[in-house]
């Protein structure tokens, strides 16, 4: 997707924040465009506080001009506007390419309403039949977990940047676990969050109200019914 069209998409995202709202801040290049453009709102004069999802989106939004708060002083989040890695009819979401995956969880679970925000090729009929699966494991677990998804099939890799093991913001291990097509996305997200060691899984069934996709005929909206 054009950088103009996810900027596109995010104003689209924009229209529903309104001032006195606590928004999440996704992660992904997505995300933000969407924290540039909300940055851009705030020095217009809206007012909203931030929960970013990363500290990436953290320092994103601090560099823009968003103003930041915490689950102390807000328990509930109002909107959240993030990206995803894949997207099914049902609005079930992969999650996690960009390594925030277990943040991202933690921001949406705590939404009112999450809308997701992606390109027309984000889009599939199931999950997994495209990317992996990212899940999120403390660092002495990555072998027995690894041997227990590659149990259940495909293969688990430890990721990497640079050459090193990837570590998340929250200090661990993320394996990507190339499944292929996922018939039952709630129920091994389920199986997978019951692992001992492994913090989440990059599986969002029934999270996303809304999603935005941008095609190069412009953008659409997909409500959850
Ligand atoms: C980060 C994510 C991102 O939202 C996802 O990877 C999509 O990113 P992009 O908008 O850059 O395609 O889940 O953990």
């Amino acid at each position: 997707m054009s950088d103009e069209l996810k900027r596109q998409a995010a104003l689209v995202a924009l229209e529903e924040i309104r001032s006195g709202m606590v928004v999440g801040l996704g992660t992904g290049s997505t995300a933000s465009h969407f924290i540039r453009e909300l940055g851009a709102m705030v020095r217009s004069g809206l007012k909203v506080v931030g929960i970013p999802t990363s500290e990436a989106s953290h320092r994103l939004a601090a560099e823009v001009g968003v103003p930041l708060t915490d689950f102390k002083t807000n328990p509930k989040i109002d909107v959240t506007v993030d990206g995803a890695d894949e997207v099914s009819p049902e609005l079930d979401l992969i999650k996690g390419l960009g390594g925030a995956l277990v943040r991202e969880k933690v921001v949406a679970h705590a939404s009112r309403r999450v809308i997701i925000v992606v390109d027309d090729s984000k889009l599939v009929d199931r999950l997994g039949s495209r990317t992996v699966i990212p899940v999120e494991v403390i660092p002495l677990a990555v072998d027995l977990i690894t041997a227990q998804l590659e149990s259940w099939g495909g293969q688990a890799r430890i990721r990497e940047k640079d050459g090193k093991p990837f570590v998340s913001d929250n200090g661990n291990l993320i394996l990507d676990w190339k499944h292929g097509a996922i018939s039952d996305p709630a129920e091994l997200e389920r199986r997978i969050k019951g692992l001992t060691g492994v913090v989440d899984s990059g599986i969002f069934a029934g999270v996303a109200q809304c999603v935005i996709v941008a095609g190069s005929l412009g953008c659409r909206k997909l409500e959850k019914p």
